[in-house]
């Protein structure tokens, strides 16, 4: 009797030294997720946006004319970090997360060329459209999409991009932040790490003006060479 409670409480004990020993923290990521904007090395001095796409919600889609206006017209006071995060409910998702990954490694200058294609075209991956084609008519369609935002000759790298096991980890870690962050709708938004008000809907442009403006009044003396922008 006794032998049989102690065994289970031995494995208990494993699991939990095993998960709370840092050295076996496999499950994080060497860099952190997420598209930069321009490139622009974000943080430090300026004011931080990280957005949570689906780039298949139309909201998601919705949101970002009146974001890209504002982060552009901040700029460099202001920076901006695109998470893709796949909604379940929308069933080609995941792999349009994939598709910005594989743009991402191929010519990183690219992938907001492409997020911004699915934009334009996204209803045709909507799941009525797509109810009866394959996974791999799929992805196909989806490498000529990137290749029309990447250039004609990078077509067979894309559909290539789609066994590289490197693109499914890094779709499945920007799933795996954006849950980490609570994340479980999109457009979701943070500012300085702290998440908005009204996730899942998009913001005007007015609404980005109010957020935006008392911050970039308020931290204006923490980068001398940036206060001048002010
Ligand atoms: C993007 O980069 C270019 C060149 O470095 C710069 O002129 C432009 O202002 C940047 N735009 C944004 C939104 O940061
Ligand atoms: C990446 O894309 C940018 C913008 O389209 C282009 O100027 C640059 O030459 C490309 N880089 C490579 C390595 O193809």
């Amino acid at each position: 009797m006794a032998k049989t409670l102690l065994i289970p409480k031995i494995l208990l004990l494993l699991l939990f030294s095993s998960q709370l020993d840092p050295s076996k923290a496999s499950s994080v990521p060497s860099k952190l997720d997420g598209f930069a904007y321009n490139g622009s090395g974000p943080w430090k001095d300026s004011i931080l946006i990280e957005a949570f796409f689906d780039p298949l919600c139309p909201d998601t889609r919705d949101s970002w004319p009146p974001l890209k206006k504002v982060v552009e017209q901040f700029s460099p006071r202001v920076s901006l970090i695109v998470h893709p995060f796949p909604l379940p409910f929308h069933n080609n998702a995941y792999l349009a997360c994939r598709a910005l990954h594989i743009a991402n490694k191929l010519n990183s200058s690219s992938t907001y060329d492409l997020l911004e294609l699915f934009f334009k075209y996204q209803e045709k991956y909507y799941n009525g459209p797509t109810a009866s084609a394959s996974r791999t008519e799929i992805q196909k369609d989806m490498s000529k999409l990137g290749a029309f935002a990447l250039g004609n000759s990078f077509l067979a790298d894309f559909e290539n991009g789609f066994q590289d096991s490197s693109t499914d980890a890094a779709a499945r870690i920007s799933y795996r932040y954006g849950s980490s962050r609570g994340v479980y709708g999109a457009p979701f938004f943070f500012v300085n790490g702290f998440l908005l008000p009204g996730a899942g809907s998009p913001l005007s442009y007015t609404q980005w003006i109010n957020i935006l403006q008392p911050l970039v009044q308020n931290n204006g003396g923490r980068n001398p060479m940036l206060s001048f922008y002010l």
